[in-house]
């Protein structure tokens, strides 16, 4: 069956995405480091899968058990037919626990990769006949502009998972000011917020026993491998993951084992015995902390839910 889905093209122009120019920039760069962003190929995506299946890593579990709690307060708060605006997959649980409870009358899922948006909506169309499920392909870091439905107040922006907490908190304030300015006064957005808490449970979620979080880490460097002209080899480097107290961050490193040069597209990089590559910061938010920064960019606080031991926490925020 075919299935109706509004489709919006609002990719940008240059695409601000390639593995060849920021391996060459971060690898030159002292101290040395790539974004996250390149974990996500295919493999890297289906590691972060596994990620959240084990057992020390608490987010996501804790994150589906708080909306399964909240989901009828949530639907409260967002009013009657409220439009639903996920930002990222589409594809987890998580929103579909909001759908049964919302029952929007519209839901608009915005990612920048177009097959994983496709797929993922037109999944929830079939599962879901009753919505009008729309896709809109778009970098919602950077400015856009929703369909008409979606610009009432009664809009609720989703963005689940924490991974507002693998910005800096100044990249944070200036994608939270980007997502004020999408949505109109009295919008809504609900957003997942991994907490401070026991630095050995943090450490714990990002050095799994099975290594699945090392091999998520090391998969960036299969990729610079595979993608680009380059003779790195991954089993020369560690993965290191640790809680930086002062910054409220869990840093993430892959850690050279022994002095070397790596060659990529035509440059040579030295390592040191011991030299890092900073691969990702994840940071964690007080309460308190979060509120402050949503604050400074335009949202009022009006819920938060948390778990029994306060691992993670859900915050709906109001587009003042
Ligand atoms: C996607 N993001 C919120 C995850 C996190 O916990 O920062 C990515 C991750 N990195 C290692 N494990 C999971």
């Amino acid at each position: 069956m075919a299935l109706a889905i509004r489709f919006h093209d609002q990719r940008p122009l240059e695409a601000n995405d390639s593995l060849r120019e920021e391996a060459l920039s971060g690898f030159a760069h002292s101290p040395k480091s790539i974004s996250p962003k390149f974990f996500y190929d295919r493999r890297g995506s289906e590691l972060f899968e596994q990620i959240c299946k084990q057992p020390e890593y608490y987010p996501t579990r804790t994150e589906e058990m708080i909306l399964s709690q909240a989901a009828n307060d949530i639907s409260d708060i967002a009013g009657a037919h409220a439009n639903l605006i996920e930002l990222g997959s589409g594809a987890s649980k998580k929103v579909r626990l909001l759908l049964e409870a919302m029952r929007p009358a519209s839901y608009l899922g915005i990612d920048i990769s177009e097959d994983f948006l496709l797929s993922s909506t037109r999944r929830l169309a079939a599962d879901y006949p009753w919505l009008d499920v729309q896709a809109a392909c778009a970098d919602f870091s950077q400015p856009m502009s929703l369909p008409g439905e979606f610009e009432s107040e009664r809009s609720v922006a989703f963005f689940p998972g924490s991974s507002i907490g693998n910005f800096t908190p100044d990249e944070a304030l200036a994608f939270l000011h980007n997502l004020n300015a999408l949505l109109p006064a009295g919008g809504g957005l609900l957003v997942g917020v991994d907490l401070v808490k026991d630095k050995q449970v943090l450490e714990a979620a990002y050095n799994d026993e099975a290594g699945v979080t090392a091999a998520f880490n090391l998969n960036v460097l299969e990729r610079i491998r595979a993608e680009l002209d380059s003779n790195i080899d991954p089993q020369r480097f560690v993965h290191h993951a640790f809680f930086n107290e002062q910054a409220s961050r869990i840093e993430m490193h892959l850690i050279s084992t022994d002095a070397q040069d790596v060659d990529i597209e035509g440059e040579r990089f030295h390592f040191d015995r011991g030299e890092s590559l900073h691969t990702e910061n994840s940071y964690k938010y007080t309460p308190e902390g979060f509120r402050s920064l949503a604050g400074k960019a335009g949202f009022k606080a009006i819920a938060m839910w948390t778990d029994p031991a306060h691992l993670f926490s859900v915050h709906y925020l109001q587009r003042i």
